[in-house]
C-alpha cells in the first residue's frame, strides 16, 4: 500500500473535486451519469443562466441541497480531517466542492473556491456577506430580495465568474512542501493549475481517485483508487 511521509518541515495544502464525496452519493459532474450528463451547465450555471431563468437556476441548487443534505461524511473526508487535527497550521483544505462534507467531518481550515451550497448572496453583488440559506425552493416567488432590492442567487461560482479567495490560495500554495490533490479531472481552472504552481514551488504532488486526471502529468505520484479506500491508510505523520 502506498504512503506519503508527512515530517515536521512538510506544509500540506489539499485540493479537492467532487470524486472525495461520490462515496457520500453524490454524483460527480463529468461521468457518465454525472451532473452534467443530466443538465447542461449553460442553463443552470452561468451568469446569462441566472439573468434568463433564475427559476431553473435555484431549482437545480435546490435538488443539490436536497441531496447534499441526505449525504454523509466518508473516510476520504474523515481522513483529511485528521490529518488537519495533526497538523494544525500546517494544513491548509481547498475544496471545489460545494458540500459541507468536509466542514461536518471536522475540517476548520478550508475554503470553498466554487461556492457553498447552504449560502446565497445579493444578485447584485451589493457588498453584503453571503447569507446562510438552506432553503428547498419550489418556485421563485419563494426566494428573497436583499436590502437593496436585489433577488438572492446561490452562493456558487458560475462559469466565468472569477473563484473565491484566490489571493489566500495562492499564498497558501507558495507555502506547501507536499500538495495532494483528490478526486478532481483537471479539467477546470484555474483549480487545475494548482498542481504546476506547487511543482513550480519545488513542492511533492500526489494525485488520488480511480483514474488519472487530465493533468496527470504534472504529479510526481498517481495513487489509483477510490478517496475513501486509499486516504485512511495514506498518511504516515512523523
Ligand atoms: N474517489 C476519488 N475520486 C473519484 C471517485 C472516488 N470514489 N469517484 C470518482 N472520482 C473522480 C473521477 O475519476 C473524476 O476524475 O472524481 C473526478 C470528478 O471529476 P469532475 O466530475 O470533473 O468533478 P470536478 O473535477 O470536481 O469538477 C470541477 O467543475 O462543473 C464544475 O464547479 C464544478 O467544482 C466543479 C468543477
Amino acid at each position: 500500500m502506498t504512503q506519503i511521509s508527512i515530517t515536521a518541515k512538510d506544509r500540506v495544502f489539499v485540493l479537492t473535486g467532487a470524486g472525495i464525496s461520490a462515496e457520500s452519493g453524490l454524483p460527480t459532474f463529468r461521468a457518465e451519469d454525472g451532473l452534467w450528463a443530466g443538465h447542461s451547465v449553460e442553463e443552470v450555471c452561468t451568469p446569462e443562466a441566472w439573468r434568463r431563468n433564475p427559476e431553473a437556476v435555484w431549482q437545480f441548487y435546490s435538488e443539490r441541497r436536497a441531496a447534499g443534505e441526505k449525504a454523509m461524511p466518508n473516510p476520504a473526508h474523515i481522513a483529511l480531517a485528521e490529518l488537519e487535527a495533526k497538523l494544525g497550521n500546517r494544513f491548509f483544505l481547498c475544496t471545489q466542492n460545494v458540500d459541507d462534507l468536509h466542514e461536518r467531518a471536522g475540517s476548520e481550515r478550508l475554503v470553498h473556491m466554487h461556492g457553498e451550497l447552504a449560502k446565497a448572496r445579493c444578485e447584485r453583488e451589493c457588498g453584503r456577506s453571503p447569507v446562510e440559506d438552506r432553503t428547498i425552493y419550489r418556485s421563485l416567488s419563494e426566494v428573497g430580495h436583499c436590502f437593496c432590492g436585489g433577488r438572492l442567487r446561490p452562493h456558487i461560482v458560475f462559469f466565468g465568474e472569477i473563484p473565491l479567495e484566490m489571493e489566500l490560495i495562492q499564498e497558501e500554495i507558495g507555502k506547501a512542501t507536499l500538495m495532494l490533490v483528490v478526486g478532481t479531472s483537471g479539467s477546470v481552472y484555474p483549480a487545475a493549475n494548482f498542481v504546476h504552481w506547487a511543482r513550480m514551488a519545488g513542492a511533492r504532488t500526489v494525485y488520488v481517485g480511480p483514474e488519472p486526471p487530465l493533468n496527470a502529468s504534472a504529479f510526481t505520484h498517481v495513487v489509483e483508487g477510490k478517496a475513501g479506500v486509499v486516504l485512511p491508510g495514506l498518511f504516515q505523520v512523523e
